[in-house]
């Protein structure tokens, strides 16, 4: 069934309430709220928790019916067959941080990438079967669920009519689709609603009527509506017909994790993120710690010198993350050592101002991809809680494997273990044996959702995609606020770069400056052009207590408020 879609961008528009209609919508990048604010990589999917705030529920509330809404309307990295990272702030004052990161299956083991050349095999860590983690997207969602108000059938049913009644695709949507329809032909047992014989364009229907029974079976059994029952038993099956790990025990066996969150001070602010397997509760306390000794805000926004030194952060950061990070479950990461000032320091001691580092590469990484993959949503409420939710397949459509029977697409989320040491990624990145596949292991993520609060009082809520990239961009969005005043709006849109130790070359955004690009050139960095980087969603509390939301402009990212 193919309906017409009004599709239209909308910049600073005034807020008004507006009912959900999933065939005509609109992209709103900017929105100015008093009463509760949500911006997501969807118009739909922020639609869902705005629903949630003004039928009286709360950040917890709205955040819940976003992440499954993305999870119908975002299926590239919304998900329910995935994982990812809450951080939330209670307007009490408690700050708590939820792991639902996915964990290698029992059957897992450090060689299963290996051929029998011992070479690793790429192909089977990002694609198919073999690729996916145990997920943990449900079972995160019900352990924030106490700190919801609503009934959880509200809360799931904007998803459930999303997926039965379909919605129309946006154009982006209609490209991914249509550019991934070898993958999702080659690594599915059963037919899928992402495949379609004429091409997709902006407009089509997207029925999803598997996927609509799975999220009903969750509604009335909860948890064990999708890790145990029907949905468990089809995504094993699905895992015998396409020789995956995945197993009723790892199902059942899954646990979503409080972790105690990671809080620094930088410059007023109390920063709040995720810790390990988080890779950026560690990399963005140091390199935020490392900026603090410098004059920055004096350097100036893309000077020169702020551009430089935050390239070398950026490098002396990551090249301990290849090293140290992992599942700290599984592995002793020195992560106090890591952050404390006497380590910060030494390492300083390898920065000359001016002067290109070296990464000191026998052999370069290969380039990052393009970065979307991910998903990041932020909500706030009148009250003041707000929630950061960092949420991913990993790759776009994640393995391309849907369950069959289940609608559902699972993860790839494997290949963000170190396959083999000194292999790398499909970031780019490398590892060792912190981030050895184990079974029931978490692996090493980038995922940074973080919360900000001056004096107590929330003040900023952001985070983005982007796989390694999503450090250095949330470093980076909260500097341009904290140290180089642009607007949020700025913050979030003017272009970024990147530097991760390995490959030793500096990443920008097709639009960061000839100029600039050429300055770095001179210091002797090697700049490599690598698209867009990330999409960053932003939420600021305003004097006023009102909030200014942003949807980056670098996709279909829509802010909502009231
Ligand atoms: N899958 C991307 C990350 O967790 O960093």
């Amino acid at each position: 069934m193919t309906r017409f879609a009004l599709i239209t961008l909308l910049v600073g528009a005034s807020i008004t309430a507006f009912a959900q209609n999933p065939y005509q919508y609109t992209i709103q990048k900017t929105a100015t709220a008093k009463n509760g604010a949500v911006v997501s990589a969807h118009p739909l999917a922020s639609q869902a928790g705005l629903l949630m705030l003004q039928k009286g529920g709360n950040a917890i509330d709205a955040a819940i019916a976003t992440q499954l809404a993305l999870a119908v309307v975002y299926p590239g990295a919304g998900n329910i067959g995935g994982g990812g990272f809450m951080v939330l702030h209670l307007a009490d004052g408690r700050n708590m941080t939820l792991d639902f990161r996915e964990k290698a299956p029992l059957a897992g083991n450090r060689d299963m990438y290996l051929n029998e050349k011992g070479d690793a095999d790429l192909t089977k860590s990002q694609n198919g079967h073999l690729a996916a983690g145990v997920p943990g997207t449900i079972a995160g969602i019900f352990q924030a669920l106490p700190y919801a108000k609503l009934p959880f059938k509200t809360i799931i049913q904007p998803a459930i009519d999303l997926a039965e009644k379909g919605f129309a695709i946006t154009e982006a949507e209609a490209k991914d689709l249509n550019d991934d329809k070898p993958d999702f032909l080659k690594y599915n047992t059963r037919p899928t609603a992402f495949v379609k014989e004429q091409e997709w364009k902006a407009g089509d229907t997207l029925l999803q009527k598997d996927l609509a029974k799975t999220l009903e079976r969750i509604r009335d059994h909860g948890q064990k509506g999708f890790y145990e029952g029907r949905t468990a038993q089809l995504i094993v099956a699905e895992m015998k017909r396409g020789k995956g790990l995945i197993t009723l025990e790892d199902l059942k066996k899954y646990q979503a994790v409080w972790r105690t969150p990671v809080s620094f001070q930088y410059k007023g602010y109390e920063i709040i993120t995720m810790p390990l397997p988080s890779s950026g509760g560690v990399l963005l306390p140091m390199m935020m710690k490392m900026t603090e000794k410098f004059p920055i805000s004096r350097y100036g926004f893309h000077s020169d010198s702020a551009l430089q030194l935050m390239t070398e952060i950026e490098r002396l950061a990551y090249a301990d993350r290849a090293k140290f990070l992992g599942d700290p479950d599984f592995y002793p990461v020195p992560v106090n050592a890591l952050t404390s000032d006497e380590y910060i320091n030494q390492r300083l001691k390898l920065y000359t101002p001016g002067i290109a580092g070296n990464s000191q590469v026998i052999q370069a990484g290969t380039v990052p991809k393009e970065s979307e993959q991910t998903t990041h949503f932020n909500t706030a409420d009148k009250d003041g809680n707000a929630v950061a939710i960092t949420t991913t397949l990993n790759g776009g459509y994640g393995s391309h494997t849907v369950v069959g029977g289940a609608g559902f697409l699972l993860n790839n989320e494997m290949d963000d273990f170190s396959v083999k040491p000194g292999v790398p990624n499909m970031f780019g990145a490398v590892g060792g044996e912190a981030n050895a596949i184990e079974p029931g292991k978490r692996m090493l993520s980038s995922m940074t959702p973080v919360i900000a609060l001056n004096n107590g009082t929330l003040a900023i809520v952001t985070g983005t995609p982007g796989g390694t990239t999503i450090t250095t961009s949330v470093y980076q969005t909260l500097l341009n606020l904290i140290d180089f005043n642009l607007s949020p709006a700025d913050a979030v849109n003017k272009p970024k770069f990147h530097m991760q130790w390995l490959p030793d070359q500096v990443f920008v955004e097709k639009d960061f400056p000839q100029d600039k690009i050429e300055a770095l050139q001179k210091m002797g960095y090697k700049v490599v052009n690598r698209g867009r980087i990330g999409r960053t969603e932003l939420i600021v509390r305003q004097a006023d207590g009102s909030y200014e939301v942003i949807g980056d402009s670098r996709g279909d990212d829509s802010a909502a408020g009231y």
